[in-house]
């Protein structure tokens, strides 16, 4: 039997991947602001961290790594593509984002979430002491929390939400939308990145149950539910030192001169989803070009669109429309070994992105919807010299807080070019005073401040 943890972390992922060395296959922490933050409590309270190994089939046996318990999950492929791609990420993730993608509701893709959720509240009452504290995580596992009530009712249970929640009229297009709510309400605190969301929250309780709350109490089944607003961040102090390192510098260096050294480098930096507004920023680039308000090779753009979701439809729709529109750009406005816009479908190592934030004179970080987008505040931790410019939708999470970067609303193409050009010619003091405010603000609001607030609320002593 797995050792018990008087501090238990659900999420889909593991913090773990697994790479091969000469000694063999290993595993080795992922890089991530959720582990880093909750790394000193994990091993404070000999945690475990249930999760999905990435994979089909069987999972690995439960293992250690630097002091926190890994509990791997299975699932089969079968579950993947119900679970994971169907009802996690064709009908939940476009539903929560607005429904900027229309979302598809099909009973197998319920049923299996179902089933998988109840395989992690399993795996979590297993591994939890007696009065354990467990925080469950995301839109994967919303039924997580009520599950594990059922079993392990001297628990104490946290979920927070990573992505937006939605307003009543679209939430109650959800077929199981019960079921999901009541799921969420297993949880002694529910925490969502932005007020507004934990005000869906808590009028959808009453709407659908007619339950009643106070402020952002609410009252169930003779228990209290509290909703709250917990807005994530970065190890903001990893970040800085990351892009301060003078390896990363002379790379950021090396990266303008591989560009040619234009007067303007406008880089943008997401997994390549529908959400994240790639389409829009590209063709306001090439409006601008093509108005003559900006050249190549004067100004280039360089798009990181990390694979994502690849067997999922929209995900597929989506790569071929970037792709269609990066040629149209590179076609019209590109030079033999000039191109207008240099575009990247693949993964990098945290320290070429730091580079990369490091030589990028403009910022685009553009999503129709975003829970928070931890990629714009990792661009402004990352100017260490406060130079650069961040152009962010208001309709990223972020923009509740980086109200000096260059807001724009993604939909209004007229809008984002005049922004846009209004941070390409920033005058550099006003760029350094922007970027200081953001970056004071960043420091205090760091991943750890995040996990620190949520599970103080949660009651958790000196937690984090
Ligand atoms: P989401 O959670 O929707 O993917 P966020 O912006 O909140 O969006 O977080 C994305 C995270 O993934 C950031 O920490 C970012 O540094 C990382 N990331 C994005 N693109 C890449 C890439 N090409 N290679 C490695 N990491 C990436
Ligand atoms: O932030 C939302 C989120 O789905 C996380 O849960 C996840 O770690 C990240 O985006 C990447 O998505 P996926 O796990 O589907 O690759």
């Amino acid at each position: 039997m797995a050792e018990r943890s008087s501090f238990v972390v659900v999420a889909n992922r593991l913090p773990v991947d697994e790479v091969t060395t000469p000694e063999g296959r290993q595993w080795r922490p992922s890089p991530g602001g959720l582990v880093t933050a909750l790394h000193p409590v994990l091993v404070r309270e000999r945690g475990t961290w249930i999760g999905w190994a990435g994979g089909t089939g069987d999972a690995p046996e439960p293992f250690e790594l630097e002091g926190i318990n890994i509990h791997p999950v299975p699932l089969s492929a079968q579950e993947l593509e119900r679970y994971y791609e169907g009802q996690s990420n064709a009908t939940i993730w476009p539903l929560y984002h607005d429904a900027v993608e229309t979302p598809a509701y099909k009973r197998s893709w319920r049923e299996t979430y179902r089933a998988v959720n109840q395989r992690f509240a399993e795996a979590a009452a297993e591994v939890a002491a007696e009065g354990a504290v467990v925080w469950v995580q995301d839109y994967q596992l919303q039924l997580v929390p009520a599950m594990l009530r059922e079993l392990r009712p001297d628990l104490k249970i946290g979920f927070f939400l990573h992505i937006p929640f939605p307003p009543i009229e679209l939430f109650m297009q959800m077929p199981f939308r019960t079921e999901i709510l009541r799921g969420l309400l297993g949880a002694d605190l529910v925490g969502f990145q932005q007020r507004l969301a934990a005000q869906n929250f808590v009028r959808l309780a009453r709407h659908l149950l007619g339950l009643r709350y106070e402020g952002q109490m609410i009252q169930v089944d003779g228990r209290q539910v509290k909703a709250g607003a917990f807005p994530i961040s970065i190890d903001t102090a990893q970040m800085e030192q990351l892009a301060a390192d003078p390896a990363i510098q002379a790379r950021a260096k090396e990266i303008r001169g591989e560009l040619g050294n234009p007067k303007t480098i406008i880089l943008g930096v997401d997994r390549l989803d529908y959400t994240k507004g790639i389409e829009l920023r590209l063709k306001a680039f090439r409006e601008l070009l093509a108005d003559g308000k900006l050249t190549v090779p004067d100004a280039v753009m360089v798009q990181v669109a990390t694979p994502s979701r690849e067997r999922v439809e929209h995900y597929q729709a989506l790569r071929v429309k970037v792709e269609r529109e990066v040629g149209r750009i590179n076609g019209e406005f590109g030079r033999v070994g000039v191109p207008a816009v240099h575009y990247l479908h693949q993964s990098y190592s945290r320290s070429e992105l730091a580079a990369l934030y490091s030589a990028a004179d403009v910022m685009m970080v553009t999503p129709l919807r975003d829970g928070m987008n931890l990629v714009a505040k990792e661009y402004v931790a990352s100017r260490a010299d406060t130079g650069g410019a961040l152009v962010l939708s208001e309709f990223a999470g972020a923009a509740t807080e980086l109200r000096q970067a260059f807001l724009c609303n993604p939909h209004d193409p007229e809008g984002v070019k005049e922004v846009l050009l209004r941070a390409v010619n920033i005058e550099p003091a006003e760029a350094r005073r922007r970027m200081r405010v953001m970056q004071r603000h960043l420091r205090t609001h760091d991943v750890e401040h995040w996990a620190r607030s949520f599970l103080n609320e949660l009651g958790v002593p000196e937690a984090a």
